[in-house]
């Protein structure tokens, strides 16, 4: 299970509550495979490469607005993560007949979400927390 600490937060309450509800997600998705039910998988890695690409698409809509510098190297980098969203669907697809694909799944999407998704975030963190305060959320 994905838990996020402190350090994994933004202190910017709607991209911590994205990131929130795809640690939710994954959670679920680990649940299944821990519980043999990794049939489920599939509906729900498709949920999480969703909310995956609309949470990408707030934050850089908010770091335009913001005037981050870094923006086109972050946009590169999440659209770098497309294939990696493929790769996750085809895991999910194949879990439910196959416990490797299930094990592969399930590591690789901690590291998609901690490393790939949050943890590159924490470059802009002093911006946005310059830039960007008060926030009404
Ligand atoms: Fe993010
Ligand atoms: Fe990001």
């Amino acid at each position: 299970m994905v838990e996020l600490t402190p350090s994994f937060m933004l202190e910017y309450e709607s991209l911590d509550r994205d990131h929130q509800h795809l640690a939710n997600i994954v959670n679920r998705i680990v649940q299944a495979i821990d519980d043999g039910e990794a049939e489920k998988c599939e509906d729900l890695v498709i949920d999480l490469v969703q909310s995956t690409k609309s949470h990408f698409a707030n934050e850089e809509a908010l770091l335009i607005k913001v005037g981050y510098p870094n923006l086109k190297k972050h946009q590169d980098h999440h659209k770098s993560l497309n294939t990696k969203m493929e790769h996750l669907l085809e895991f999910a697809k194949m879990a439910g007949e196959n416990q490797m694909a299930g094990d592969s799944l399930r590591k690789e999407l901690v590291f998609f979400l901690m490393d790939d998704v949050i943890t590159t975030d924490m470059e802009f963190k002093s911006f946005i927390e310059e830039k960007a305060k008060p926030e009404k959320a």
